[in-house]
């Protein structure tokens, strides 16, 4: 079958279409035939080993045998399921995320999939997994739970407000849509060519960052999500309110301490305020994506697609997404 693989550290070019042994799903894991995936900045992360961190995981001096595959979103059908599964059958079609995605047939842990929408295409699917888990994480890590209710004849509650920094982005184009759904005021921070894909996703308002400064104006904001990693958590406290939360998604900056220094500092800043400052990592959770899969079965949530790839294009998709001003999601077919 076909797959990509990376078999040393560096860029797009790096990456290899080749014919790979077929993956066997072992107890808790499915094999899956990939029909769709997309790529994230996690991706290319592992593809250049940098932060360096990431090769304590993968490799120190070049990707270790069981991590050259490559990809981590997927939607497919099911081909085989291991011992132990108890939520999919051969032929059903499910969408989540896990390791080797972009090849032809991937083994994924039970807990990693969803049954997918059967009004979602399968483009769209692939591109769910890690950029909207994100979206979902990164605003209930700052405190976005669920719609505010009142009784009929009270005043309504303010809306919390969010400020989505990235909002045209992957992760920033599900967390638009979802910080609505759970029922805040939305501010999206995009440049001028994605002014109106933000406000057409339900942006309350929206802050184009070429000709406007984010961090300033009052102290207006209860939570801002920051996934562009481009302006200082001491910028960004003067726009959250007494009480705030900043939640820090965007890669922290550096090839060596950075990612290490910047969550400790974050936490450190927080002991000495009412503010929070945080970051966190999505993680796999299986109610969280069959909350996404709810919503995009019904059409609350949409899966905006930049460009779609044929898997030969991998290295093409790849550098588009590194080039850092993807609009929605780049999905590769397969
Ligand atoms: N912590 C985690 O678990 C986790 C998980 C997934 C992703 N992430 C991180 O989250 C970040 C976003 O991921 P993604 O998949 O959404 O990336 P993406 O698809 O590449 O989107 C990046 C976005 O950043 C915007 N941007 C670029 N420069 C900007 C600037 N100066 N000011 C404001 N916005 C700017 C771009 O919009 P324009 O084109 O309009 O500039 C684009 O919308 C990445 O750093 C990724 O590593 C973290």
């Amino acid at each position: 079958m076909k797959s990509v693989v990376a078999t040393t550290y560096g860029g797009p070019e790096v990456l290899r279409v080749v014919d790979a042994p077929t993956p066997v799903a072992r107890e808790g894991q499915v094999l899956v035939r990939v029909a769709a995936s997309s790529v994230n900045p996690l991706d290319w992360h592992e593809l250049r080993g940098k932060p360096y961190l990431v090769r304590i995981m993968r490799g120190l001096t070049r990707p270790k045998a069981s991590s050259t595959g490559m990809g981590s979103d997927v939607a497919g059908t099911v081909e085989a399921v291991g011992p132990g599964v108890t939520r999919f059958a051969v032929g059903d079609e499910v969408l989540g995320f896990g390791s080797a995605a972009w090849s032809e047939l991937m083994v994924v842990g039970e807990a990693g999939l969803v049954h997918k929408p059967t009004a979602l295409a399968m483009t769209d699917a692939g591109g769910v997994g890690v950029a909207a888990i994100t979206a979902l994480q990164g605003l209930r890590t700052g405190g976005l739970m669920a719609p505010v209710a009142w009784l009929p004849g009270e005043v309504e509650p303010m809306r919390p407000r969010v400020l989505i920094i990235g909002a045209s982005g992957g992760v920033g184009t599900f967390a638009v849509q979802i910080a609505k759904l759970l029922g805040a005021h939305v501010t999206a921070v995009a440049s001028t060519r994605n002014v109106e894909l933000v406000a057409r996703l339900g942006a309350d308002d929206v802050i184009d960052y070429t000709t406007t400064e984010v961090a300033h104006g009052l102290a207006r904001f209860d939570l801002v999500l920051e996934l562009a990693g481009m302006r200082s958590r001491r910028d960004l406290a003067r726009i959250l309110t007494a009480t705030g939360t900043l939640v820090a998604c965007g890669a922290p900056k550096g090839q060596w301490f950075g990612p290490l220094a910047a969550p400790a500092g974050l936490a450190i800043a927080s002991r000495f305020s009412k503010r929070t400052y945080t970051s966190f990592l999505a993680k796999r959770d299986t109610d969280d994506l069959q909350q996404l899969a709810d919503w995009l079965g019904t059409g609350a949530l949409r899966v905006v697609v930049d460009e779609v790839y044929a898997l030969e294009r991998i290295a093409v998709a790849v550098a588009h997404n590194e080039g850092g001003h993807a609009r929605g999601k780049v999905i590769v077919t397969i």
